[in-house]
């Protein structure tokens, strides 16, 4: 989604920008964009509909040169995808870049047109270039200018601003989006993501909500909305986030599903100790253990794949402990009244930790009451939701770049469930065997998805070749395994482009049954546990009304076959770790469809990576 990064300098800055913009990319984006002030004041815009290598070889070919600029990677929110559209936006000597959304953009508009500006883009961002130009014109200051527009913008936004009459200077603002800047010797740097500063810089300052800053070359001011001046010690971060290459993968996508295997061994070495006892060093507070013993309930709240991964942590949550645990979609849980039972916790799940709707509801929780505490489970250690969470969790997948996240998942499932683990040990008056008994099926996991990697053509390659000119397919399942259907359909949505329905299985016969015929294909997951029965009744539903079924199951489990019912039978897993497993063959029919397909699929079409807009 955008990002946005601006530098100034005493060399020439269209290289790191660029660079920044690279890195960026991952985040997701339709189109990029520049612009730079130049040594005689003059101001340098290239926009380019499409990928930063174009506007790379655009920008070469020009042999732009200037020590101060800004750059853009922009999401289409406002405005379809068009060169005029892409930012940096110019009103005169103004430019901008700006991430976020702009509310009240249409009065703005309406407002500087009678002051007879024109516009020439259909987006929001451009009445913030125009009204800080007003401004200037008034106090002749782009700080002052900045100042007073803040006050007129409603919305969350990031904001770098450049006056090319006064190249000394960058100022930028926020209220809900991130923003950081990277400090180095005799030149600074603003961005959205520390990614795209990191392999320039070790030290940064964080923007904080509603703050203002104004950067020079060897100078950072930082001032709030109301005008306060605000001293900031700055943190120094010597990760260099080494943009991941593919190395002989064909994409990030399916380099990410084969590490899992890995990542999950490295997640049983970091948090059990010599005696398999859990431990999570992230969590060394004490008052965390106060809290998870005094805790009545738990409420979970996440987006996409970290919402489904949070949907089988309730399961786990409530049949591994004592707590109650709901689950919320976030976009949902920031826009309603809420009754908090006493003594809850909160815990937002995300990969990026920069999902807006998510930092909305536990920026919300913080005005709850009966929370005890807020707890970010997180792939991101720098992100917003570490930062401005009460306690953090990292479930170590290291960086995702593919939009669809498969690595993430399943680390988030590890993790959910020894946290799970930990908390019914530290809540047990009387301790069982439970955590050692999850090292040991945890330990078989890694070897479980290596097996299903190497053999997925002899598996799957019959369901991957039947459904991969479909239009629409209906996933079951049951209990802990209806999430892993949610996700699979999210998976055949995302990257596939088919529009796949998760259902619980049980729900079939009071509605989607009418959908069963011929042609739409039904997935059933049937692993071996506890309601195996029961999903046995399912599968006689659907055979009884010749629907096209493929039951995904286990070895142990015996299903008769016939020109209808095709039987994808796996190993046999451990009933506890059996969500996390299931992940994976979705994954690999997601993928391979979107191969045959010829299907970008580290970059599906609309989709970002980091979704900041709310
Ligand atoms: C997953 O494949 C998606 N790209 C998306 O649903 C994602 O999970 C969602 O946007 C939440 O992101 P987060 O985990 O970074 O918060």
């Amino acid at each position: 989604m955008c990002g946005i990064i601006g530098a100034i300098s005493q060399r020439n800055v269209v290289k790191t920008l660029i660079n920044g913009l690279y890195r960026l990319e991952y985040r997701g984006y339709d189109s990029v964009g520049l612009a730079i002030v130049d040594e005689n004041s003059k101001l340098f815009r290239v926009r380019e509909v499409g990928k930063t290598i174009d506007l790379d070889k655009k920008i070469q070919h020009l042999a732009v040169f200037g020590k101060i600029g800004i750059a853009h990677t922009r999401w289409a929110t406002h405005g379809k995808l068009s060169e005029r559209n892409a930012h940096p936006h110019v009103s005169d000597y103004i430019s901008i870049v700006h991430n976020g959304t702009i509310e009240n953009y249409r009065e703005l508009k309406t407002w500087l047109r009678k002051k007879k500006y024109l516009f020439f883009s259909e987006t929001d961002s451009e009445v913030i270039a125009h009204l800080i130009h007003w401004e200037t014109q008034r106090n002749k200051n782009l700080l002052r200018a900045v100042q007073k527009v803040v006050l007129m913008l409603h919305g969350n936004y990031s904001i770098i601003a450049m006056d090319s009459r006064d190249p000394k200077r960058l100022v930028s603002a926020r209220t809900f989006n991130p923003l950081i800047i990277g400090l180095g010797k005799g030149e600074n740097f603003l961005a959205s993501d520390q990614v795209a500063l990191s392999s320039i810089v070790e030290r940064f300052l964080h923007l904080k909500k509603n703050e203002i800053a104004e950067v020079s070359k060897n100078d950072v001011k930082i001032l709030s909305f109301d005008g306060r001046l605000i001293e900031r010690r700055d943190v120094s971060s010597q990760i260099y986030q080494e943009i991941p290459t593919k190395g002989l993968y064909r994409y990030y996508m399916e380099k990410e599903i084969y590490e899992q295997p890995e990542i999950i061994e490295e997640l049983i070495k970091d948090r059990f100790d010599s005696k398999n006892n859990i431990f999570f060093s992230d969590l060394e507070d004490s008052r965390i253990e106060e809290i998870f013993i005094k805790m009545e309930s738990i409420q979970i709240v996440a987006c996409g794949t970290s919402y489904n991964a949070g949907m089988v942590g309730k399961y786990w949550f409530e049949s591994f402990t004592d707590i109650s645990c709901n689950v919320e979609i976030a976009s949902e849980y920031c826009c309603r009244n809420h009754v908090i039972s006493r003594n809850s916790l909160l815990i937002t799940l995300s990969q990026s930790g920069e999902t807006a709707d998510t930092i909305s509801a536990l920026n919300l929780s913080k005005n709850l009451k009966n929370y005890l505490a807020s707890l970010a489970i997180c792939n991101v250690s720098n992100s917003y939701l570490v930062r401005e969470s009460d306690f953090s969790i990292m479930t170590k997948a290291g960086m995702e770049i593919s939009v669809a996240s498969s690595k993430s998942f399943t680390a988030q499932l590890t993790t959910l469930l020894l946290l799970v683990a930990y908390i019914r040990n530290l809540r047990k008056k009387s301790k069982d065997s439970f955590q050692k008994d999850l090292f040991l099926s945890l330990k078989k996991l890694p070897k479980y998805i290596e097996k299903l990697l190497l053999n997925h053509q002899e598996k799957m390659n019959f369901l991957i070749s039947d459904l991969f000119d479909k239009r629409n397919v209906l996933i079951l399942g049951r209990g802990d395994h209806f999430p892993i259907a949610l996700e699979g359909a999210l998976k055949l949505k995302e990257i596939a482009y088919i529009h796949a329905e998760a259902n619980y299985a049980g729900e079939l016969k009071h509605g989607p049954l009418a959908l069963v015929d011929k042609k739409i294909p039904i997935i059933i997951i049937a692993p071996y546990n506890g309601i195996l029965s029961k999903i046995r009744l399912n599968i006689e539903e659907i055979r009884s009304r010749r629907g096209m079924l493929y039951v995904i199951t286990d070895e142990r489990v015996s299903i008769q076959e016939d020109d209808q019912t095709k039987i994808i039978s796996l190993f046999d897993i451990e009933e506890i770790i059996s969500p996390i497993f299931y992940a994976v063959p979705f994954q690999i029919l997601a993928y391979n469809i979107a191969l045959f397909k010829n299907i970008d699929m580290d970059h599906p079409r609309n989709l970002a990576k980091s979704v900041t807009v709310e």
